[in-house]
């Protein structure tokens, strides 16, 4: 992708001045702002309409200033190594000195960290002074946005600009894991568990601290375009639409496909869109086929369960 310093001036001046600017990422696009300023991270909490106990991920150009907020281990090198930068987000510890706004983190002593892959965005976190703390772009508890286009539909005016990025190659957002302690899944995402474990050689567990929320965005209702969905649907209802993994031979303009020929990753790419898509051409529900439970597609099923608790 080509990239335009001109918008990228623009952002990082906005930014600069405490302003929300929409950034493109290789998951979603992110609604961000200067991580260090409380001004800043306030303006994110309200123009999203997210509850204040709901901590922002903060995302850095590389592991050298990471290491300005956060302390590390053993298995946050080798990850950092083989997927960084990428769709993989980080709990740690905070440093004690660290100048993250604690609005950002709702005063925890933990941070949420990533290394975005999309190349407009490296080229911008490069040239910035500070972090961004930039949470999915979309209005809480709604599906995140995969182009400029998603963004200004959610926000309109609210939002001062949107840097463009293409549509987001990825599609989902990034796989969360803790690893101040065992490696814990906190949430599936875009990058597969199995390619991690690979790496750690060990068995990540699954949130296995049911005594609180670990993630607290991971409320029930998540990921919802609006209208009610119904998964592993054999036959459609009345003014519903279907939504299939594959395209099949007879089609009606009511089937929607997330890829050709069932391929997971171009699923992902395309689930969002098609979900914003059937809430346009204004079916009253979704009926889902059933869809593969592994790799990308155990996060895809993650997103419909998630977004079938309308
Ligand atoms: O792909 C992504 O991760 C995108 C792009 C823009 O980077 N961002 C994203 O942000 O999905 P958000 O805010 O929609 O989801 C981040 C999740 C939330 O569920 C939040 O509760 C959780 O991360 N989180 C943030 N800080 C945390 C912390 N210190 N401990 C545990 N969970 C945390
Ligand atoms: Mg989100």
């Amino acid at each position: 992708m080509k990239i335009n310093l001109a918008n990228i001036k623009k952002t990082e001046k906005l930014l600069n001045k405490n302003e929300c600017v929409a950034i493109p990422t290789e998951t979603v696009y992110g609604l961000a702002g200067n991580a260090y300023s409380d001004k800043a991270c306030s303006r994110i909490f309200k123009i999203k309409n997210r509850p204040k106990n709901n901590p922002l991920i903060v995302h850095y150009y590389n592991d050298k200033d990471l290491f300005k907020d956060c302390s590390f281990n053993k298995n946050f090198l080798k990850l950092y190594k083989r997927f960084c930068p990428g769709p993989i987000t980080f709990i740690l510890d905070l440093k004690k000195d660290s100048k993250i706004s604690k609005i950002a983190t709702n005063k925890k002593k933990t941070l949420a960290v990533r290394f975005p892959k999309h190349p407009v965005t490296r080229n911008l976190l490069k040239k910035l002074s500070y972090p961004l703390a930039a949470p999915s772009a979309n209005l809480s508890s709604r599906i995140s946005a995969v182009s400029s286009q998603d963004v200004k539909e959610d926000f309109g005016k609210k939002i001062k600009y949107v840097l463009e990025g293409g549509k987001s190659p990825i599609g989902l957002e990034s796989t969360i894991i803790d690893l101040r302690h065992q490696p814990n899944l906190l949430r599936l995402g875009g990058l597969e568990i199995s390619v991690i474990e690979k790496v750690l050689k060990k068995k990540i567990m699954i949130n296995n601290n049911k005594s609180k929320i670990p993630a607290p965005g991971q409320f029930k209702l998540h990921y919802s375009p609006g209208i009610p969905i119904r998964l592993n649907a054999k036959k459609i209802k009345k003014k519903e639409a279907y939504l299939l993994i594959k395209k099949i031979k007879k089609t009606k303009t009511n089937v929607y496909f997330l890829s050709k020929n069932g391929n997971l990753k171009e699923a992902a790419k395309n689930l969002y869109s098609t979900l914003r898509r059937i809430k346009k051409d204004s079916y009253i529900s979704i009926a889902v086929g059933k869809i593969p439970n592994k790799g990308l597609g155990k996060t895809i099923n993650d997103r419909l369960l998630r977004a079938s608790k309308f």
